[in-house]
């Protein structure tokens, strides 16, 4: 992939998620932005669920996705740094069925009427167990591939049974509420976990390809990333709509996820005071107070690279913050505009417009 392809090609061959802010959507445009830079190395420093890293990825590059969330970190490897396993007939039938093990009852027991029915509560601590005893088939890095692969699965599932797609509220109530609806999204909330379980390890299967890289995911903070050996460094931080407002706190949003990686300890992690049992957050990955120096930080970090910046329009600190920070370690910035309204509705209702904007500094 070097040349000219149409947006809804592009599109269709970065695997589906609902993951908040994610660029899957909007990837022919930063496609068509990044086709004719000059560069064979690339890091996606907040990588998410891996949709930037998988476009690199397409177009024969050597990626390297990080984001700092376990959750994450599944997808990174399933899908970027994974060039060959998969699930097959036998470990999919295991992942879904009792296997006499003795299963914990930790969902269950904490997490009802939050965000899932009882049964499907059941089923979650049946399927995340039978995850982990994926050690008792294989080991070393086939088993951190085929558990990476299972956890991206089941997030994915666990993902389009919630409304809006996060943990952040308890609202278990909104999917089972006799109202008439002027979307379609009750369907797939009841949709068995089963079903949606094989239906994703059908999608995912097939986006796993070897691009004839040794591409590599990491799970680390970005402020912790040696810089230097990349060619691009793409960067598509949590968005601060303004001064007032605090990051989109990703970390809160997929607590649940994050819980799930953690599954035999996460009951002394919960914060139990609220109704929705986010995890206890004793730190900020992405926090406004120390936003400007954490850039200036990574841009002098990776000055050698081609950075490349996902940015929200209206948001903090302003752009022209940001190109002067980059005007100290770079000689060209380019700015490319593109209209976009996924970010906040409410901002849009006042009548501000809202701009995807990518900062192209070299
Ligand atoms: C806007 S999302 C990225 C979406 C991604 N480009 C995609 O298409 O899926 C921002 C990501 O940054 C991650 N993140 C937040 N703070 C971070 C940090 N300090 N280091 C690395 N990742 C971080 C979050 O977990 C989140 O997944």
């Amino acid at each position: 992939m070097g040349l000219e392809i149409s947006e809804e090609k592009i599109r269709s061959m970065l695997p589906s998620t609902r993951y908040q802010g994610s660029k899957r959507q909007i990837s022919p445009w930063i496609y068509e932005n990044l086709r004719k830079l000059d560069f064979d190395t690339v890091l996606d420093g907040f990588g998410g669920t891996g949709s930037v890293s998988y476009l690199f990825k397409r177009m024969g590059k050597k990626v390297t996705f990080n984001d700092v969330l376990l959750s994450n970190y599944q997808a990174g490897i399933a899908l970027i740094e994974n060039d060959r396993v998969n699930l097959n007939r036998n470990d999919i039938k295991y992942l879904l069925h009792e296997n006499g093990f003795d299963y914990h009852t930790f969902i269950q027991e904490n997490f009802g009427e939050i965000y899932y029915l009882d049964e499907e509560n059941k089923w979650l601590d049946t399927v995340i167990h039978n995850i982990y005893m994926l050690s008792e088939k294989y080991d070393g890095n086939l088993l951190r591939k085929k558990q990476a692969i299972a956890f991206h699965i089941l997030f994915q599932a666990c993902l389009v049974k919630r409304p809006y797609n996060l943990f952040h509220r308890k609202n278990l109530y909104m999917r089972l509420a006799d109202v008439k609806r002027s979307f379609g999204n009750k369907k797939t909330w009841d949709t068995p976990f089963d079903k949606l379980f094989i239906k994703f390890t059908n999608e995912i299967s097939n986006k796993i390809f070897s691009n004839k890289h040794r591409n590599v995911a990491k799970c680390k903070n970005i402020l912790e990333i040696n810089g230097g050996r990349y060619d691009l460094v793409y960067l598509d931080p949590p968005y601060i709509r303004s001064k007032q407002h605090t990051p989109v706190d990703y970390y809160d949003l997929y607590h649940f996820l994050e819980g799930i990686m953690d599954y035999y300890c996460w009951g002394e992690k919960i914060n139990y005071t609220k109704k929705n049992k986010p995890l206890i957050k004793n730190k900020q990955f992405w926090d406004k107070d120390s936003v400007v120096t954490n850039f200036d930080n990574i841009f002098n970090n990776f000055q050698d690279s081609i950075i490349v910046l996902s940015y929200g329009v209206p948001g903090y600190p302003p752009i022209e913050t940001i190109k002067e920070l980059l005007y100290s370690y770079k000689n060209k910035v380019k700015i490319k505009k593109k209209a976009y309204t996924y970010k906040l509705n409410h901002s849009g209702k006042n009548g501000n417009k809202l701009y995807e904007v990518l900062i192209i500094a070299q």
